[in-house]
């Protein structure tokens, strides 16, 4: 039933195929408690993370990218020679200089455009309008990935941010498909406040010294109340924006796949649209906070569980460091 009238379509494209890499080794909050004065249960009523998954030594976010990568086009029964773009949405990038997404491409065997897009845990959605864009007018099968190994970032010591991330990366194709939709989008950004969630040094603003590395200034900081309160009121922004923009209400999202950061985030933004929380999927459980990978990781996650099916609405939406935010309306397809 429709809410109001629409005012923006969704891009003629669907989501043609699914991949994902997590690394092997799992770290539960049993192990961390082993090296941090932290608990289980600290953890799981703090954020729902259960465990996460951290990257091999030598293993860096284009490793996880490639292997996710090949998995989606696998599924879609595409070869890297279809794909026309690859799009690596990351904040933790193999270097500064090159980006990321051209590694992957070499990888991959492919010399299509390939270029990284940065916005943090928000990337992937953001990284996704683009992809829709370019699919839908004349690109063909575009790549999007979602890939960040940011346990490479975190100050092992600092049980405050320590025990809240993991790795991994997901990936989808996109195709075009005249009779399918994704989107609308809506994203923004605020970037008044980085210190809100930031590395202060190891930039252009100031590099890495031996100053730096004393004060451990490189390390992910933030200030979790305020992060947490702004997740809850820009994602559930976002998400009334495009479903007043497709004319629909909550009623008709079939499921709604978040950001994966804490599962009190989650709760709180399906619980501010009015959605009941059988239609929220988690995977931060076994995932931890992901950053960009955790939207293509929890969709993969829903779909292994059978909960996406021909025709359904699945509603996006992310929060992250910039702040930047970002919701999207996707029908999801069955490949044919
Ligand atoms: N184990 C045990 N205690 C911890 C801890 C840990 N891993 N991390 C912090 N604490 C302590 C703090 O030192 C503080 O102690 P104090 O009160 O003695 O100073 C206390 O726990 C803070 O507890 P509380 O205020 O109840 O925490 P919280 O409910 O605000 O939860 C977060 C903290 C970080 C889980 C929460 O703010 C959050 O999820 N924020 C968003 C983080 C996020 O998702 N960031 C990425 C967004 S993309």
């Amino acid at each position: 039933m429709s809410a109001t009238t629409p005012t923006r379509a969704g891009a003629p494209v669907r989501v043609a195929g699914l991949g994902v890499r997590l690394p092997d080794r799992v770290v539960t909050n049993d192990d961390l408690a082993k090296v941090l004065d932290t608990s289980d249960e600290w953890i799981r009523t703090r954020t729902g993370i259960r465990q996460r998954h951290v990257a091999a030594p030598g293993e860096a976010t284009s490793d996880l990218a490639a292997a996710a990568a090949t998995a989606a086009l696998d599924d879609a029964g595409l070869t890297v020679a279809d794909v026309t773009a690859i799009i690596v949405a990351t904040t933790t990038p193999d270097h500064t200089i090159p980006g990321t997404a051209p590694l992957v491409a070499a990888r991959l065997g492919s010399e299509a455009a390939a270029f990284d897009v940065n916005a943090a845990c928000s990337g992937f959605i953001y990284g996704l309008r683009v992809a829709a864009g370019m699919s839908a007018t004349g690109d063909g099968a575009v790549l999007v990935i979602g890939a960040e190994t940011l346990t490479r970032v975190v100050d092992p010591t600092d049980r405050s941010v320590a025990v809240l991330f993991g790795d991994g990366a997901g990936a989808v194709v996109l195709v075009p498909d005249d009779t399918a939709s994704f989107g609308p989008f809506s994203l923004g950004a605020d970037g008044s406040e980085p210190s809100m969630l930031w590395t202060a040094s190891g930039g252009t603003r100031r590099p890495v010294d031996a100053v730096v590395l004393e004060e451990g200034s490189h390390f992910l900081t933030m200030r979790g109340g305020d992060v947490y309160r702004n997740a809850v009121s820009r994602m559930a922004q976002g998400a009334r924006t495009v479903l007043e923009e497709a004319g629909i209400g909550v009623e008709d999202v079939d499921l709604f796949v978040g950001h994966q950061a804490n599962v009190r985030i989650l709760d709180a933004v399906a619980s501010r649209l009015g959605l009941p929380s059988e239609r929220n999927h988690v995977a931060v459980d076994r995932h931890g906070n992901t950053s960009a990978a955790s939207i293509p990781l929890a969709l993969a996650d829903a779909r292994d569980q059978g909960r996406l099916h021909d025709g359904d609405t699945v509603l996006l939406a992310a929060f992250g460091a910039g702040l930047t935010w970002g919701a999207g309306l996707l029908t999801w397809k069955d490949t044919p």
